[in-house]
């Protein structure tokens, strides 16, 4: 058949710009009549026409609601719009990683490579029909777009008149790997819907030494445990954990992706991911008798992970300096060396010791993965984390959940090679203290205040601004609060220069730094979709190692203490307590 295309007339949407991770709201927000249309429309018209006209396009997601009846609409507009070719991922599920790496790799059955992706996903947020949705796009490079395209696909959505759609164009059957051939009036265009996991199973598999993960998965010694908290991941947690390195089915939690998460929020923090947290005895009530050895979480769309050991929690930003510590030791993809490291600003500084200790190039970026994609572009980076429990590597250009598993698995392998029938393995808990031995630690937690009034989000932060420039003022609250913190000797608004394009971040969040190396750092969330949430970033550094083993919360709490009389935060959000604490 031929198919036909129509020219919608719609009007602008308020509200279309895309936040961190693109365009996120809840479902009734969506739903309106041409809002994902002028969404997508928008962003075919700020793309230059040779990445739409004749180009080749992944749309798929973390399969919450509404993505089925989008991942159609996309496919229309697509044909509309000229593009060639369409890939979706078997029942419209790719992992965000997932994307990047079909971006990256994939050769179509026709020999074709892709130029970009709608990826349908709100990540972390709860989906189903009262929560959200989210769409984002990815270049060439398998990365988020940069700023200067979200830019204008905002500009486009304030301006837009129309929208091109093929209504007559039948609906896909997504279920089914197979190649739909269809003729419209500039020609072919196809829809593949292909193996979820295939491709990212196979970049896997060259990154990591699989044979040797497989060993330690098969020590009776061994116990493993993976929370996909319902989401993507679980696509992929069968097939590599299962079937490629030999993983019980038992050792899989919540690993059927479904549309609302089975009611959950889908992030991996101790607050969220509750099941894998008693399953490894850090519940409230501890009744787990012998928990596993080892456990992790993923998000929604699978580029967030959090790791685990018995009775244990690995922060995040020790997860990622604990990797980039051992990464040429235990990784193959890694053996000839690292070419740098990176974190976001609010990320601890454990990974900045561990590159002044390596001797290795380190970049301090703001928020948002996108930041580290430039690097790694340019080649100067391998290994990146976020306190924000993202943690990856320059295979691809997005964070990746199971990838930081597989590392850590690669990491428990290697220590524990010669002795995966001794009497006992080297456990999660013993790599990072031993880490902290060499390295030193930093005690470091965050307070999120979600859903506070957006006006009082923004008069906290402007107030912060203000006394940032002072460090007179500052300090003299600092004693007022607590006269055994030492002193503020640095505060700033950090603001970044890319150093691969020049371009300049500003705003991007307010640091004290302490005399003793001790940090606090407030900011705005870009990621909520109600509201605002103000996130407190606590860390303090402790090299010497005989006071490393300390509860966190019980050492932080005076600079804890600081950082809400510096900020005001009850008098400012009315809230004496944070709505969770990672
Ligand atoms: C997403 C991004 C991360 C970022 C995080 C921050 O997950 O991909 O790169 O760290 O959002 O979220 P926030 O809510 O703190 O802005
Ligand atoms: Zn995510």
């Amino acid at each position: 058949m031929v198919f036909k295309v129509s020219k919608v007339s719609t009007t602008p949407i308020d509200g279309q710009k895309p936040g961190t991770s693109g365009l996120r709201k809840k479902v009734k927000v969506f739903i309106q009549p041409h809002y994902l249309q002028n969404f997508v429309q928008s962003t075919f018209n700020a793309l230059t026409p040779e990445k739409v006209r004749g180009a080749t396009l992944v749309v798929s997601g973390d399969g919450r609601y509404l993505s089925k009846d989008a991942i159609q609409i996309i496919i229309k507009m697509s044909a509309a719009n000229g593009v060639r070719r369409v890939w979706v991922g078997q029942n419209g599920l790719l992992s965000t990683p997932a994307v990047s790496a079909v971006i990256r790799e994939r050769v179509g059955v026709d020999g074709s490579r892709a130029n970009g992706a709608f990826i349908l996903t709100a990540s972390h947020n709860p989906g189903g029909p009262h929560e959200d949705f989210g769409i984002k796009y990815n270049m060439e490079n398998g990365g988020p777009a940069p700023e200067a395209i979200t830019d204008k696909i905002f500009e486009n959505t304030k301006t837009i008149t129309e929208y091109l759609i093929a209504e007559d164009l039948p609906n896909i059957d997504i279920s089914t790997i197979g190649v739909a051939n269809f003729l419209g009036p500039e020609g072919q265009f196809d829809v593949e819907v292909f193996d979820s996991a295939g491709d990212y199973v196979k970049l896997m598999k060259s990154i990591f030494d699989f044979e040797l993960i497989c060993k330690l998965l098969s020590s009776s010694k061994f116990t493993f445990c993976y929370d996909a908290l319902h989401g993507v991941a679980g696509a992929y947690a069968h097939r590599i954990f299962v079937e490629e390195l030999g993983a019980q089915e038992s050792s899989l939690l919540n690993c059927v992706p479904k549309e609302d998460f089975g009611g959950g929020h889908p992030d991996p923090n101790l607050t969220y991911a509750k099941e894998l947290v008693a399953r490894m005895g850090l519940g409230k009530s501890d009744s787990a008798v012998d928990p596993p050895e080892f456990g992790a979480a993923a998000d929604g769309d699978a580029d967030r992970n959090m790791i685990l050991g018995k009775r244990f929690f690995v922060t995040p930003s020790d997860s990622v300096a604990i990797i980039a510590a051992n990464a040429v030791d235990a990784i193959p993809y890694f053996s000839s060396g690292l070419k740098g490291v990176a974190r976001s600003m609010p990320t601890s500084a454990a990974l900045d010791v561990v590159a002044k200790n390596l001797n290795l190039k380190f970049f301090e970026v703001p928020t948002g993965w996108k930041f580290f994609g430039n690097l790694m572009d340019a080649g100067l980076c391998s290994i990146c984390g976020e306190e924000s429990f993202g943690t990856g590597s320059d295979h691809i250009r997005e964070k990746d959940g199971i990838w930081a598993v597989l590392a850590w698995l690669s990491i428990l392998a290697f220590k524990n090679k010669e002795n995966l029938n001794g009497d006992k393995l080297v456990t999660v808990e013993d790599i990072v203290r031993q880490h902290w031995a060499i390295h030193g630690r930093h005690y470091y937690t965050r307070y999120d205040y979600e859903n506070v009034d957006a006006g009082a989000a923004k008069d906290l932060m402007a107030c912060l601004v203000k006394l940032q420039s002072s460090l007179d003022e500052i300090n003299s609250i600092v004693k007022g609060a607590r006269s055994d913190v030492s002193n503020v000797v640095n505060a700033d608004e950090f603001e970044y220069k890319d150093p691969v394009d020049g371009s300049v971040s500003k705003h991007q969040g307010i640091r004290f730094l302490f005399e003793d190396g001790s940090r606090l750092v407030f900011r705005l969330s870009g990621t909520g979709s109600e509201g605002a949430t103000i996130r407190l970033y606590i860390e303090q550094y402790e090299k010497d190692s005989s006071k490393t083993g300390r509860d966190s919360q019980g050492a932080l709490a005076p600079l804890v203490e600081v950082a809400l009389k510096l900020s005001k935060m009850l008098e400012f959000t009315g809230r004496s307590a944070p709505t969770v604490i990672t």
